[in-house]
């Protein structure tokens, strides 16, 4: 009984909520560690195209627990709003949906606080989603932010509540902004909103051992990717939460123990949302030509991703400290039509090879990328669901990947639908999947 976890190898939109959305069916309960409503999983079923951003995309199978844990950040307007969506497509929500009495909640001045960081003018700006998140976990390390138990309790919330809006008025304040933020309004509109969402709010951390104990398979689903994680990542451009796999634990309460594979989910090329380093990025037509043939847009902001090749090193120390037993490698039917692949190899630093990750950005900016180029494959492997029919320069480039990262590719993804995607017979992912 494999309890495992599935998260993102690069900078996210891996097309990570895909793989959730198929694998959830080996699987009885679904769970979310980190991050929030900056999220955009897409999910194609049928002639249905689902944008999560909050809800595991687990839910769009019938009987299948979904689990908010407590390392994540709600926006209950944001959650009620997904909730509805799912609810009028016929999804028994609140029949699955589970969210953690731990979990910290968002309010408007968090975007308000968020808009104040990323406009100085002294500062770069992250490039964030504008969600709010950063601030909210702001509070929660300041040890002053309002957990889901404290919104559904009248008797606290209204202290911590009015503590919260002062900080940020001052906030406001200090920084010359206008703050039209109506207190007394949103304070009454999330009382509400909390009558709507108690019935789902339980100790998820009890729920998902007891369900472990009792036999059953859980899934956890990263959000964003390593390289945004706030320890791992490329700091500061990244999100506040930690995406890598050791998030899994600290944001359910599932020991590390009880955890029995990792899998990393990877394009078969590169992008980027926001500011920060990306070493292998295409400016030129071929990258513009991952972006169309992509569809690499954001799917929360609409934002154009920077596209770039794929990125061997990048890759070697996100299975580091994530631990990868397998890699799913998506969206090779892009490179369908391109000639000559291009695959960073190595990095370069003022002249000499480096083989790790650097730490710092000015390093990460200063790295000049080894390539090797591959032959690429004329004819499409889009809806290909058998490894051997691929075309040979695409098996060449899959194992050519395996090499230079150190990582089995288990599973190959050749268009959005849940059909549309290869598991290797004997690999390992095969094995732990069951
Ligand atoms: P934040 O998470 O809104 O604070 O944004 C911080 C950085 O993470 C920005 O560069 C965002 O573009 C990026 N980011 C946040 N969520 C996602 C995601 O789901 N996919 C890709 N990038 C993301």
């Amino acid at each position: 009984m494999s309890n495992l976890i599935v998260l993102g190898a690069q900078w996210g939109d891996e097309g990570k909520g895909k793989i959730v959305d198929l694998f959830s069916e080996n699987f009885d309960v679904v769970a979310r560690y980190q991050g929030g409503h900056n999220a955009g999983h897409t999910v194609q079923v049928g002639d249905k195209k689902f944008v999560l951003k909050l809800i595991p995309s687990g839910v769009l199978h019938p009987g299948v627990q979904v689990v908010i844990g407590n390392g994540v950040v709600i926006d209950p307007l944001a959650l009620l709003e997904e909730m509805e969506m799912l609810e009028k497509a016929g999804v028994d929500v609140r029949g699955q949906i589970h969210i953690s009495n731990r979990a910290h909640v968002i309010f408007p001045f968090h975007r308000m606080v968020e808009k104040v960081s990323e406009g100085r003018e002294d500062r770069t700006a992250i490039g964030t989603t504008s969600r709010g998140i950063g601030p909210c976990y702001e509070d929660k390390i300041g040890r002053r932010g309002i957990r889901m138990a404290d919104l559904l309790n009248p008797a606290v919330f209204d202290k911590l509540y009015d503590f919260l809006g002062e900080d940020k008025a001052t906030t406001a304040k200090a920084f010359g902004i206008a703050n039209d933020l109506k207190i007394e309004e949103i304070r009454e509109s999330y009382k509400q909103m909390a009558e709507r969402i108690r019935p789902v709010v339980c100790d998820t951390a009890k729920l998902l051992n007891d369900s472990i104990a009792a036999g059953k398979r859980v899934l956890f689903e990263g959000a964003q990717g390593t390289m945004l994680d706030i320890d791992f990542g490329t700091y500061p451009f990244v999100t506040s939460s930690s995406a890598a796999a050791g998030g899994a634990c600290t944001g359910t309460g599932v020991p590390p123990t009880k955890i029995d594979g990792i899998l990393g989910v990877s394009k078969a090329y590169i992008t980027r949302v926001g500011a920060g380093p990306f070493p292998s990025e295409d400016f030129g037509p071929e990258g513009e030509r991952i972006r169309q043939a992509g569809r690499e847009f954001g799917s929360v902001t609409g934002r154009p991703r920077r596209c770039g090749w794929f990125d061997a090193p990048l890759l070697r120390y996100t299975a580091m400290v994530n631990g990868f037993d397998s890699l799913i490698v998506t969206k090779l039917d892009v490179l369908d039509g391109v000639p000559s692949i291009k695959v960073c190899t190595a990095y370069k630093v003022n002249g000499e090879l480096m083989d790790t990750m650097p730490p710092e950005n000015a390093l990460m900016e200063k790295i000049e990328p080894v390539y090797e180029e591959l032959p690429g494959w004329p004819q499409p492997t889009v809806n290909i669901t058998s490894y051997d029919e691929l075309p040979q320069q695409a098996k060449d480039y899959i194992a050519f990947l395996e090499e230079k990262t150190g990582v089995e590719v288990g599973c190959v993804s050749t268009g959005p639908e849940r059909t549309q995607t290869i598991v290797r017979a004997g690999s390992k992912m095969e094995k732990l999947l069951g």
